[in-house]
């Protein structure tokens, strides 16, 4: 940045625009904000992990299956999608797109902690579409379950909420929920945990769900004052006699807290478990990673391959190809079907109710594009 900087004729705005950065950014939000998100742009491109030559077709990826032994898998919305659960930004049947299709600006909001602690009731009024309602695996869990078996696993990071993968058998130990899950919920004020289900009547009839043991402990303190007291407590601010004036009648009304399922939101950290098993162990082991299914346009999960090795070989399989990670081989289309034809070239069988007898895939070069493959479903009729 210094060097292009030196020359006259580049102005940081100029600069930004080899980035993707808007130049207007530096007007609406000025000059300091806009150098620190050059600098940051600017370290993430250096970052960017490059492409190994040597691996580009899928018989390559079947072969890195077969000898690799320490496989990390990261999955995300779209390897359930097949079983009717939505993803979040697919273009018709997506989350997101569709609350955006219902008037959501910014659909993400609805996950993100401030918003959730300023009303609540915006993420339970939604929360119900969510819940984990289905209780099957699709072929590319049962896939994951295959590596797992054959001792290649080394951890699934997941960021789905929906827990299938422990319904696929995949365990605890391979496993890691990046961005949490409805097993558990916790009161946003006094920590307490309860069982998932436990707030799932609520979600789904879109009432905010309170804690009860603060529920509890403000009953508790209620009968245990004076009537004169109680009345206070509740209606008035505790530090006004009742005879002040009611101005700060709503600021000590104690109020219980709101329940928050463990789904991590934006701008909340992820479980210590997801940095712990990644940057002291599977950074450092790793021979291969499996990207399934997600768009990795959320950090720090997108950011995960940058910080791997530069050997270690990189695959992608989803329906859309991306570039703002350098994959080494992109297999588009249905997982399912993908990973159901990499198994077979790898020599192994995926068995599964939604894999019928008989099943096979096409697999076409991308043109232009020597490291993306097509894979569909060749279809009986
Ligand atoms: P996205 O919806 O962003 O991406 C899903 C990707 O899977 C898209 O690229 C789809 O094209 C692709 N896809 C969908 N169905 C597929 C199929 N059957 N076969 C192959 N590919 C398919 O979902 P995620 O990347 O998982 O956070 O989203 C990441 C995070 O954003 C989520 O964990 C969620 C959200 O905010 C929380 O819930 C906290
Ligand atoms: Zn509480």
């Amino acid at each position: 940045m210094r060097e292009h900087l030196k020359h006259d004729d580049i102005t940081p705005q100029l600069l930004g625009t080899a980035f993707g950065i808007n130049p207007e950014i530096q007007d609406v939000y000025g000059e300091k904000f806009y150098m620190r998100l050059l600098v940051n742009v600017v370290d993430r491109a250096h970052k960017k992990r490059e492409k190994l030559k040597q691996y580009n077709t899928i018989d390559d990826a079947a072969a890195l299956l077969k000898e690799k032994k320490q496989i990390m898998v990261i999955t995300g919305a779209g390897i359930s999608t097949s079983l009717g659960i939505p993803d979040f930004r697919s273009k018709t049947s997506g989350f997101y797109t569709k609350l955006m299709a219902q008037g959501y600006a910014e659909p993400e909001q609805v996950f993100d902690i401030f918003e959730f602690d300023e009303n609540p009731s915006a993420f339970y009024n939604l929360a119900g579409a969510l819940l984990p309602e289905v209780r099957t695996f699709s072929p590319t869990h049962k896939f994951i379950s295959l590596l797992q078996d054959k001792g290649k696993l080394q951890t699934n990071y997941t960021q789905n909420i929906d827990n299938l993968e422990q319904l696929a058998g995949i365990r605890p130990a391979q496993l890691i929920q990046c961005h949490g899950s409805f097993a558990t919920a916790t009161c946003r004020k006094c920590e307490f945990k309860v069982r998932g289900s436990d707030i799932f009547p609520e979600m789904r009839a879109k009432q905010v769900a309170y804690c009860k043991r603060c529920t509890e402990r403000i009953a508790t303190k209620a009968a245990a004052s004076t009537p004169k007291k109680q009345k206070s407590t509740i209606y008035r601010n505790r530090y006004t006699s009742d005879d002040d004036d009611d101005t700060n009648i709503d600021d000590d009304i104690p109020t219980p807290g709101v329940m928050k399922p463990d789904i991590t939101f934006f701008g909340e950290q992820l479980p210590d478990t997801f940095f712990n098993r990644f940057t002291n162990r599977d950074c450092k082991t790793v021979d291969l990673v499996l990207v399934i299914g997600t768009s990795m346009k959320v950090a720090p999960v997108s950011d995960m391959p940058n910080h791997l090795p530069k050997q270690v070989p990189h695959i992608y399989i989803s329906r859309e190809p991306v570039d703002h990670v350098n994959f080494d081989i992109q297999l588009l289309g249905n997982c399912d079907d993908v990973v159901f034809e990499l198994a077979r070239r790898a020599g192994w069988e995926l068995m599964h109710a939604m894999i019928p007898p008989g099943f096979q895939t096409v697999v076409e070069p991308v043109e232009g594009k020597e490291h993306h493959w097509k894979v569909f479903r060749l279809l009986d009729d």
